[in-house]
């Protein structure tokens, strides 16, 4: 990746749309790199909701009054423009907004594998799966007999694809297999993933929570079955998140969450489901996160998704040589290149990560340290917890030098 396209990414603008970023803390500029967690809001996403309930907040496809009518035709529209967004020629069929990804693997979890999965059926996962899909599936397969199996990893945290092809069986009912990995930076090769689980017709699930904020994802060309994300993760709202599915297999499935809006016709007897994607949307939904999703993936592809890439791994290459320059740190993950993302986990020799974000913190610069969602991915590492720095549209390579900084106090404290 060539400094030219860094360049040709104006962060100086782009930090203006973000607020929080100006904050100060102890008279010291915020540095954020726990992006991998929650990104930042731009203004126009914040305007965008801010309109919605300034100007056309009602419940959506209930009323026949103006504000209703306005609603309904934002939120329906979100559907679409996700859809496009991530190339869902089925439109906004094949677009199931629910929490977040978490309850995406959920939703698939509980209204296909509940129904569709026993004795017999196995579940193939990665050793650096998210608990979001994780425990859930481990749950699933707890209380239908299906047999869940990992997909090794390598040591330089690449998934063992050899493994993946011996694993992957007539057995398998579902593969599911996180994008890019929020621990390790390893962005996998889940098409071929999704290839060999359709060659034994297996469902193919992949989490996409920290790809689709950060490359073009196209979840035609992917192939997947089923494909999940946070708005959270990507400049946009908490509390909404996205389900692509597939239409046939969608229409399939029974429903997840009950009540209203996902039905048709309801007696004291029986109800009837709803089309899709409404049939998966029970109850009140997410109708402000709606549009400032939508705002959201305005901005984003304003700025262009492959210059969000290239921006990012720049970003991650830089950090990679200047922490991973000192002995005494270890990083986890590929080395830099195209298929390592923004993100870098790491731990610096005899300084716990709690406290070295600690320290981190009383200089304002904000990481994450801990399990991150893959207690079984740290048992494999041999540690209890990592530190990770994650990198986003509007950081910069200034901020890592004080990331570098930070790490060096560390370093002279505990020394
Ligand atoms: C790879 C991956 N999958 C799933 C999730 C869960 O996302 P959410 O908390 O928005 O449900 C995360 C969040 O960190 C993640 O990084």
């Amino acid at each position: 990746m060539s400094q030219r396209n860094l360049e040709a990414l104006d962060v100086g603008a782009i930090r203006e749309a973000f607020p929080i970023l100006q904050r100060e803390f102890n008279g010291e500029q915020l540095v954020y790199l726990d992006n991998a967690a929650t990104t930042q809001t731009p203004d126009p996403v914040i305007d965008a909701m801010s309109d919605y309930y300034r100007e056309y907040n009602a419940n959506v496809h209930r009323g026949i009054h103006h504000l209703s009518q306005e609603a309904s035709i934002a939120y329906e529209e979100a559907h679409d423009r996700v859809a496009e967004f991530i190339g869902a020629s089925g439109g906004r069929e094949e677009i199931v907004f629910t929490k977040n990804t978490t309850e995406a693997e959920n939703l698939v979890a509980y209204a296909w594998g509940l129904n569709e999965l026993g004795p017999g059926d196995e579940i193939v996962l990665t050793e650096m799966e998210h608990h979001a899909s994780l425990v859930t599936w481990q749950q699933i397969g707890k209380r239908t007999g299906a047999e869940v199996k990992y997909i090794r990893i390598d040591d330089d945290g690449r998934l063992d694809m050899d493994h993946a092809a011996d694993l992957i069986t007539d057995d398998t009912a579902m593969v599911s297999a996180v994008h890019v990995s929020n621990t390790l930076g390893t962005v996998n090769p889940v098409s071929d993933l999704v290839d060999i689980a359709h060659d034994h017709d297996a469902l193919a699930f992949i989490d996409g929570a920290q790809a689709v904020p950060n490359r073009p994802v196209d979840v035609e060309a992917i192939d997947a079955d089923f494909y999940a994300f946070s708005g959270h993760k990507m400049a946009g709202p908490t509390g909404i998140g996205v389900l692509y599915g597939k239409k046939a297999v969608l229409e399939a499935m029974q429903p997840y969450l009950y009540g209203g809006d996902m039905i048709t016709k309801v007696t004291y007897e029986e109800s009837t489901w709803n089309d899709l994607p409404w049939k998966f949307e029970a109850g009140t939904p997410q109708i402000a996160e709606a549009v400032g999703l939508v705002a959201a993936i305005d901005y984003l592809e304003d700025i262009g998704m492959d210059r969000i890439e290239a921006h990012e791994q720049e970003l991650a290459r830089y950090a990679y040589e200047q922490l991973g320059a000192e002995p005494d740190v270890e990083i986890y993950g590929p080395e830099p290149g195209p298929d390592r993302g923004g993100l870098v986990g790491f731990n610096l020799e005899g300084v716990h990560a709690h406290d070295l974000a600690s320290i981190m913190n009383d200089h304002a610069v904000a990481i994450r340290a801990g399990d991150h969602c893959t207690q079984p991915l740290h048992d494999k590492l041999g540690v209890a917890a990592s530190a990770r720095a994650s990198f986003y549209v509007y950081n910069t390579t200034a901020e890592i030098d004080e990331l570098a900084v930070a790490i060096d106090n560390a370093r002279q404290l505990f020394a």
